[in-house]
């Protein structure tokens, strides 16, 4: 199924908000949108207080003239079914809806997300209003996809809560034995008699039991996309031909596993806000856009949502510098996305996100963001063949929500272990260096990558501990750092010695953990031959931070040692060769400069270079290689404010044309050089 119906190219929109505007700003709203190409909209968000402003009374005939007002622009909608807000009116009629904080305190009507995800009024009224809305629009012209909900996340500790979880605890325990067992209800007097003692991870004395937590977890994820398949059920049985998303949102207060959900669905659409501005945004953009396409199996995926400024944590809004939004909107593009969404159309007069960026500002369309976005509709119309054609990556960081979860559970042995810092750190190594990477399920088949990065798996199942140890043996690559392989699937610690999901294949016994005070450090220095090997002259050295071990060797060779302290003369990095490949370890927290030479050094061993012999990319400068048959395409964003210069003489590249400018490439000559400007993009093809 081609998605979204009936919309050809690249996407190219936001958010649409009509409900908040008079009738005549639709009409002004359609004519910019076409001026900027915008060819989808995400509809209706949050409309349900428009749509049903009294229990079962429906006023539908502005969103009917909306869609048809779009309809005949040529503008398609990705409608949503709003039950990420229900209305003032739901919170009344059912107060055991409304969701629970683990100290009891009921929440009220008043913002967003209000809702118990397990409350059967709850979901009764959000597959009652979805299909209302399906029964209406089914066969609309303008109904490109369905965009159900709004970033599934909300959390509740209810007892509709307590129920579901002790019902999905029975079937995956069966017996109360194997779930005392599994969370090591010895400890503290735990231990359940009964199923109906257990209850959600409410607030509780002290620390709570881990593998509680975690469970509670992967039963809101199971519970959250039980919200979701509900709705597609209807949708399906009304629109057949009509494809099904919802958007994902990335946070540690997320219990949705998105990989698990990507496998079941038409298409996957993520949210992306960089929390910081500058080049570290961009690389949490590539970030953000290579989980993305991991999650998709490698099929296109949908930029969502995006902003035109940076939306920081604090609510801080940073605003993008000019040409930003096209290179953040690019990373998307050239790293899968088949298009590009922002949050929103229009900004809001008023309410919560009043001062949010929008393509059309309170200033109206004589604004540079408009103009922006405008360029940005034609320059997206130029990349359209890019859809579809694979991206190269031959290297995989192994990803897995579970292990993130236990990462944030309680009673750890340091408080600065982070499972995301670990990740974010790895993909920055390997994008400063020109190499693409995807992110693979522990379990997957890594047989497609050259090198396999494992940073911070903490939690690692037998399956994954099986599936590297595979890969090794049959050749395969990998480095590991500290903090993997720790605990099995139940939070349970692999004894004998860390990390014992990856002892064996590492060839090291780890007997003791040291985590390191933040002011602390330690050096560590190469043994022999491995100081150039890490691309470091005699008498330079390592840097560790956050953490330390102490390892024996059994089997692995010493690549470096820790020179100071209790551990002083202790293998901090080593390698193994097992079967036909080689694992590294890595016991510390190398400083960003170390990490990249390990990585560096483990890419030169394993033979991964820039793909198509391309040169590794200058400071700041960003490649991605897309290929679809003879045809490829070097994507390069200059993030700098001086141009860059790519010396593609000798590459497939030295003769094409470039999608942004039009203009022909020829870097014949070794001298020759394609000069992309400051904050530029070039898009070379090449056949
Ligand atoms: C999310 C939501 C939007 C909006 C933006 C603001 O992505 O989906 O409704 O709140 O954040 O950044």
């Amino acid at each position: 199924m081609r998605w979204p119906r009936g919309v050809d190219g690249l996407c190219f929109g936001g958010d649409y908000n009509p409900e908040q505007w008079p009738e005549e700003t639709w009409h002004e709203d359609v004519a910019l949108m076409r001026e900027a190409r915008v060819n989808l909209v995400s509809l209706g968000v949050f409309s349900w207080s428009a749509i049903e402003p009294r229990q079962g009374h429906t006023t539908f005939g502005w969103l009917d003239r909306v869609m048809d007002l779009l309809a005949e622009n040529g503008i398609m909608a990705a409608l949503a079914t709003p039950t990420a807000s229900p209305p003032p009116w739901f919170g009344l009629a059912y107060p055991d809806a409304l969701p629970v904080w683990p100290d009891g305190t009921r929440l009220t009507h008043g913002s967003r997300d209000t809702y118990c995800p397990a409350a059967p009024a709850y979901r009764r009224a959000a597959v009652g209003i979805a299909t209302a809305l399906a029964q209406r629009y089914a066969g609309h012209p303008a109904l490109a996809m369905w965009h159900v909900h709004n970033e599934y996340g909300t959390t509740c500790y209810c007892d509709h809560v307590a129920k579901a979880f002790r019902r999905w605890l029975r079937q995956r325990y069966t017996c109360l034995e194997a779930l005392n067992e599994a969370w090591t209800t010895a400890f503290w007097s735990q231990r359940y008699g009964e199923w109906e003692e257990i209850g959600p991870p409410r607030a509780t004395q002290y620390l709570g039991n881990p593998a509680q937590l975690l469970d509670f977890r992967r039963f809101l994820s199971g519970e959250l996309f039980s919200c979701f398949s509900e709705q597609r059920a209807v949708l399906r049985e009304l629109t057949p031909q009509v494809p099904v998303t919802t958007n994902f949102v990335f946070g540690d207060w997320v219990p949705v596993d998105h990989r698990r959900w990507a496998e079941d669905l038409d298409c996957v659409a993520i949210d992306h806000y960089p929390a910081v501005p500058g080049l570290p945004a961009a690389e949490h953009t590539a970030f953000h856009a290579d989980l993305a396409r991991s999650w998709a199996g490698g099929r296109p995926w949908l930029l969502m949502e995006q902003a035109s400024s940076t939306v920081n944590a604090s609510g801080r809004l940073v605003a993008k510098r000019p040409g930003e939004m096209a290179r953040h909107t690019v990373a998307h593009v050239a790293r899968g996305s088949r298009g590009a969404m922002f949050f929103q159309w229009r900004a809001s007069r008023g309410g919560a996100e009043q001062h949010h960026a929008a393509l059309v500002g309170h200033a109206g369309p004589g604004s540079r963001v408009f103009r922006e976005a405008v360029d940005l509709g034609a320059l997206l119309g130029r990349l359209a063949e890019l859809d579809g054609a694979t991206v190269e990556a031959p290297v995989a960081i192994l990803w897995d929500a579970e292990a993130w979860w236990a990462l944030l559970g309680p009673g750890l042995p340091s408080p600065d272990l982070d499972y995301l810092g670990a990740l974010q750190a790895a993909h920055r190594a390997l994008l400063r260096a020109g190499i693409t990477a995807d992110f693979a399920a522990p379990e997957a088949d890594l047989r497609g990558y050259r090198l396999v990065l494992v940073p911070s798996l903490y939690l690692t199942s037998d399956q994954g501990a099986t599936s590297v140890r595979r890969y090794v043996a049959g050749g395969g690559h990998v480095v590991v750092w500290y903090s993997s392989g720790v605990v099995d699937l139940d939070t349970r610690v692999w004894i004998g010695g860390h990390p014992g999901a990856f002892r064996e294949v590492l060839g090291v016994r780890v007997e003791e953990f040291h985590p390191l005070l933040p002011s602390d450090s330690l050096p560590v220095v190469p043994d022999g031959a491995s100081a150039a090997a890490l691309g470091l002259a005699a008498a330079e050295q390592l840097t560790g931070r956050v953490w330390a071990e102490h390892v024996h060797c059994a089997g692995a060779e010493i690549v470096a040692r820790y020179t100071a302290g209790q551990l002083a003369g202790l293998p901090a990095i080593t390698r193994n060769e097992y079967g036909e490949g080689i694992a590294w370890y890595c016991s510390t927290g190398l400083d960003e400069a170390d990490l990249a030479r390990l990585i560096g050094a483990a890419l030169a061993r394993a033979g991964v270079t820039p793909p198509a012999g391309l040169p590794s990319p200058p400071s700041g400068v960003e490649i991605v290689l897309r290929r679809s048959g003879q045809i490829r395409w070097l994507c390069v964003l200059n993030h700098n404010d001086e141009p860059c210069s790519l010396p593609l003489a000798g590459t497939p590249f030295s003769a094409g044309s470039d999608l942004v400018t039009g203009s022909v490439v020829t870097t014949a000559a070794p001298d020759e050089a394609v000069i992309v400007p400051a904050g530029g993009i070039a898009v070379i093809r090449c056949e």
